[in-house]
Order: C-alpha cells, then structure tokens, then sequence
C-alpha cells in the first residue's frame, strides 16, 4: 500500500507538493467549486473528474478549469467497473466521492437512479480504490441522513442515522457500506456529512438558487407547505474547505459532519432573499407540501472544528449577496439551464463531440 505520509495525507505539516485526486460529479455543484477551489490552491495537485453529465452535470461550470493542464475531465458513470478501474490504473492518490443524484423531490418521483448510483456506485469506486490501495476515500454525505430534529437539538457524528426519503435512505446506505468497507478492510475511508450548501452553481431546481433566479424573472416563489421547515445553511466555499481539511488531515473511519450553524426556516430565508434583491414579499406562493418533509436539519460541527481547527468563514447575509450577485452576472448559465439549452450548449461551442448521452 501507499505510504499515506507520502502523499500528502495525514497532516499538514507532512503534505508534499504533488497529488492526484480522483473527483467524482464534480460538474455538478458542491464538486465544482471543490475543484476549482483545489486547483486555485494547489498549483501542482492534479484532478481528474468523473462525470456522468445527467441533467445536473454541466461542465461549463469548469470553464476556468478547461485549459489548467493539472485539469482532466472524464465522462462516465461510477457504477462503470472497467472505466473507474481504468481511470485508478493512471496513478489516483486520493478519491472524493461527490457523484450523486441529490434531489429529493426527484427520489420522490423516481427512486431508482438514487439507488444505483448512490449505493451501488459507490460500492463500485470503494471496490476499485481497495484493489488499488488508494491512501484516502472521502465519502461525501449529507445531514439528511441523520433524519428529522425536533424544535431543539444538534445532530453529532454519533446521532443514529434515520432517513426519510430516498434520497437520504441512499445517501445513508452509501455511508454505511463506507464504514463497513473501514471495519471490515481497513479501508482508509472518511466521510463528511454536510448541511444545506448554497452558492455559485447550484442548479436552479434547490430552492435558493430556484427562488432568486425565480425573483429575476419576476416569477412567484413555491414555498412548500407552512414554509417553517427548517434548514442549515453553508456557504459552498467553506464546505469545500472543510472536504480540503478532512482529505488531508481526516482520521480513518470517522464521520464529520459540516455546519456554518446559520439555521433558518424557509419562509424567513426568502424573506431575506426578497428584502436583499429589492423585492416584495408577495413573490411568494404557498404550493403543496412535499411527502414526508423532514421539519428541521441542525448540525453540531463540533468534531471538526476541535479537530482540524474548521470554521466557516461566510456569513449567510455575506454569503446570500455573493450569490445573488453570481446569478446576476451570471443570467446566461441558468437561463440556458432553465430553457433547457445547457444539454446541447456546451458540445456545441465547444467542439466536443458525444459529452452527453441522451
Ligand atoms: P449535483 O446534483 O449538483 O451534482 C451531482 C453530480 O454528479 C452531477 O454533475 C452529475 O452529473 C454527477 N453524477 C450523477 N450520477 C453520476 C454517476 N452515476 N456517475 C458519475 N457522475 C454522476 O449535487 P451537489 O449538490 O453538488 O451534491 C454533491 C454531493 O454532495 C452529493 O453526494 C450530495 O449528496 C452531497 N450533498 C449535497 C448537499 C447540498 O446542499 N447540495 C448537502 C449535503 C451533501
Ligand atoms: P432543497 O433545496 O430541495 O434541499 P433539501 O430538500 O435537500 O433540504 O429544499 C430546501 C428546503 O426548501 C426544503 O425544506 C424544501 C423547501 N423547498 C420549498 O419550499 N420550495 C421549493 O421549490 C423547493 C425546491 C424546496
């Protein structure tokens, strides 16, 4: 097996200078600004990104990344046993495990892609990563799994995981055959559980970017239910931070989980959105309530902040005018998302042939 002190693995202190990090959906949200926040950092860290481009995949998202020569995009699926295995053969350091399908309402309505890439696609990239002694696998999960809080009370590491929906029941599954892999391989396996993220490129169909894209178009606001659901919320640049931290300097077989503790209900963090852009509070419109709605997600973060010296950095009045900035000057991204255009876009004026697969 590789010395993991080697290759930059285990402290900061003993990181060297080169690395090679096989990133998964990382042309989706949370794993694009992971990579482009690694590459700003480490000038010589080489990152290979693995991507299906379903509809939430858009690699223009790496535009900035596409002439880094420390840059590689691959298109394929982590449940492909002979691509993984042959992108692993190339030399892999270290794997970051963000491919998923991770919208509820969508497990809601068809719960089958959910589980074949969130728990058998995983099972297959920790079977390659075993075979090829990989020295660290971060799992990337979500507060989700630990199920629905009360009025009061954090959600640890050691809160029993209970899901809900089928999005987190996989996303849950996958976190157990992780530790599984750990207790039962010695598989140096990590993995974050973070809250709501929020942020440049975040597909127009979470309610954030949904909401303030929404508001430019002058269109109403869908608040399910009462819109007292509460959530956590986190700037995406702090959580890749965090996932930075945990590559490096994570112990094996441990859990961290990731919150900026800025807790808001729905209804309040639109309100917000509305008096930051300018806009009235009429824009939002009650529609129906998703099944099975969890109430409230808070995360103690704790660990990681005692651990690895962890802590958020953006304020979410900070972090909502960032955003609502970038999707200012950004229209043309998330307009070609909502018109659909983005499926064809990029192999279009790019010159790729054959990114995406219909
Ligand atoms: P996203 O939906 O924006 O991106 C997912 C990416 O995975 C897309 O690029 C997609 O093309 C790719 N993908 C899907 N299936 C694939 C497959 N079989 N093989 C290869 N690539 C595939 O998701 P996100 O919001 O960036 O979330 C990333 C990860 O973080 C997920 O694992 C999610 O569960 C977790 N997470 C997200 C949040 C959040 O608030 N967004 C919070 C906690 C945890
Ligand atoms: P979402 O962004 O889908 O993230 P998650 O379900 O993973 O927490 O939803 C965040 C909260 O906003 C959740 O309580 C559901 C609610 N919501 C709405 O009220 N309206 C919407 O249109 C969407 C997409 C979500």
């Amino acid at each position: 097996m590789r010395r993991k002190r080697d290759r930059g693995i285990q402290g900061t202190t003993e990181r060297i200078d080169r690395m090679k990090i096989l990133v998964t959906g990382g042309a989706g949200f949370i794993g694009s600004n992971f990579i482009l926040y690694m590459l700003n950092k480490y000038r010589d860290y080489d990152i290979v990104n693995l991507d299906k481009l379903t509809y939430a995949g858009n690699p223009e998202n790496l535009e900035n990344a596409m002439n880094n020569k420390h840059y590689t995009f691959v298109k394929g699926d982590i449940a492909d046993a002979g691509l993984v295995r042959g992108i692993m053969d190339k030399g892999i350091d270290a794997v970051v495990n963000f491919a998923a399908e991770s919208h509820v309402d969508r497990s809601i309505l068809e719960p089958a892609s959910f589980i074949k890439t969130n728990i058998l696609g995983t099972q297959v990239l920790l079977d390659i990563a075993r075979e090829k002694h990989i020295a660290r696998f971060v799992q990337i999960s979500t507060d989700e799994v630990y199920g629905s809080l009360g009025s009061t009370g954090r959600f640890t590491e050691t809160t029993p995981v209970q899901p809900n929906s089928p999005y987190s029941a996989s996303k849950a599954s996958a976190d157990m055959v992780v530790l599984a892999y750990y207790r039962t391989f010695g598989m140096p396996v990590v993995i974050t559980r973070t809250s709501n993220n929020y942020g440049p490129y975040q597909f127009p169909e979470k309610l954030l970017p949904l909401a303030i894209t929404n508001i430019m178009e002058e269109k109403p606001v869908p608040i399910y239910g009462d819109g007292m659901y509460v959530r956590d919320w986190i700037f995406v640049t702090d959580n890749a931070e965090a996932i930075d931290m945990v590559l490096h300097s994570g112990k094996d077989g441990e859990v961290y989980n990731i919150g900026a503790g800025y807790e808001s209900a729905n209804l309040s963090l639109i309100k917000t959105v509305l008096r930051l852009m300018h806009k009235p509070e009429s824009f939002i419109t009650h529609v129906k309530d998703r099944p099975g709605h969890d109430r409230r997600y808070a995360m103690d973060p704790s660990k990681i902040m005692n651990e690895l010296g962890w802590s958020p950095r953006t304020s979410i009045e900070h972090g909502l005018e960032l955003t609502i900035d970038w999707y200012t000057a950004n229209r043309k991204w998330w307009r070609r998302i909502k018109s659909g255009e983005y499926m064809t876009y990029y192999e279009k004026n790019y010159s790729v042939k054959g990114l995406r697969t219909h």
